[in-house]
């Protein structure tokens, strides 16, 4: 990944400014040539002062002008009226948003120079969040850590002691202190679970399909939602970094649903289509996914990474569909 963005090259010659105005100064020139032209030849003549017999030969004179003026001027800047609009509407989450270079060589000028302006947000947008994305993964692996050889020790030492204290201690304490141990230990693996799925090395130790059974086991766990999965086998191996973006999407994907869905059913799929990778989570919940939060916009962040498109469908009343596409990533020779 390139670390510094390029800056746009200096375009040859006159710059778009100087060339619209060279245009549209020409457009005014070559109008009021045109309309002295006619005037000259013309049997018209003006008084001094003004007869009212001469004004609305001057009116009609001055009406043509003025729309052959905005007639050749309309038709010149044309072209802007579609660049505000992609200026407007242009999402750097959409990769390739682009506007066509069409129209006169000074407005493909103008385009050309705006759409090298997007590659480089585009270019500086995917490079930030790939540092914040990295950053995000180690710091999680650094709480992962943390929660196992700092919190998983203390309670692993509070344990062995609780049970010297019940092997020696009088009998009619033995059942409180079981208690105590029986908590201590549900801490714990809820401690572990916790380092588990925090840490990216969860993909490395079990593979995607089982990291992402487990995800799905997780839920159905919670006793609210019954999830059904369908992982296809054989998939064509995958990087380790399209892997990451499949776990982390199906992670928070089925996090929101566990959250906000308040849905009874869910599915987790991963299916070849057309040689294209798709992951996708739906639920038959309450749907109607409005601003997005950190959450969604991550998961759009992530698939930019890998150049893969994410749809969130989510109907009022509807359920929520999340769709993650790789293209080309099911195919037998895909990297
Ligand atoms: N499956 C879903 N069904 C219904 N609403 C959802 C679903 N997923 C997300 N939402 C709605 O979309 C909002 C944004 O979700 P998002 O994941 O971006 O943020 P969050 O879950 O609120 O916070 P974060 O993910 O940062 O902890 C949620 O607050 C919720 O209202
Ligand atoms: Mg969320």
């Amino acid at each position: 990944m390139k670390d510094a963005v390029a800056t746009a090259p200096e375009p040859p010659g006159r710059s778009p400014a100087q060339a619209l105005f060279r245009r549209l100064f020409v457009i005014n020139a070559l109008v009021f040539a045109a309309g002295t032209f006619v005037l000259a030849l013309s049997p018209a003549t003006v008084s001094s002062p003004v007869l009212l017999a001469e004004v609305p030969v001057l009116l009609i004179g001055l009406a043509l002008i003025l729309a052959a003026n905005a007639f050749l001027v309309r038709a010149s800047l044309a072209p802007l009226t579609s660049l505000t609009a992609l200026m407007r509407r242009v999402d750097l989450m959409h990769t390739h948003d682009r506007l066509p270079v069409v129209g006169n060589r000074d407005l493909r000028s103008v385009t050309d120079t705006f759409n090298q302006m997007l590659d480089r947000l585009e270019e500086e947008r995917s490079v930030a969040s790939a540092q914040a994305l990295a950053a995000q993964e180690a710091e999680r692996g650094r709480i992962a850590r943390e929660l196992h050889d700092e919190i998983g020790q203390s309670l692993t030492v509070a344990l062995l002691a609780l049970k010297r204290v019940r092997d020696r201690g009088p009998a009619e304490l033995s059942e409180e202190l079981g208690h105590a141990q029986e908590a201590i230990r549900t801490s714990l693996d809820e401690v572990r679970q916790v380092a588990h799925r925090l840490r990216p090395g969860v993909l490395e130790d079990l593979g995607l399909t089982s990291a992402l059974t487990a995800l799905a086991t997780d839920l159905s766990q919670t006793g609210t939602v019954e999830v059904s999965r369908r992982l296809a086998p054989g998939l064509p191996p995958l990087t380790s970094e399209v892997e990451l973006v499949l776990y982390r999407i199906a992670q928070e994907s089925l996090t929101n649903v566990a959250r906000h869905a308040q849905a009874t059913r869910a599915t987790l799929t991963l299916t070849p289509e057309r040689g294209d990778l798709v992951l996708r989570v739906t639920d038959n919940g309450r749907g109607g996914i409005g601003e997005p939060g950190a959450g969604i916009r991550g998961m759009h962040e992530r698939a930019l990474l890998i150049g893969a498109r994410l749809n969130v469908h989510s109907p009022p009343g509807g359920g929520t569909e999340i769709t993650l596409t790789v293209p080309g990533a099911a195919k037998e020779d895909a990297p």
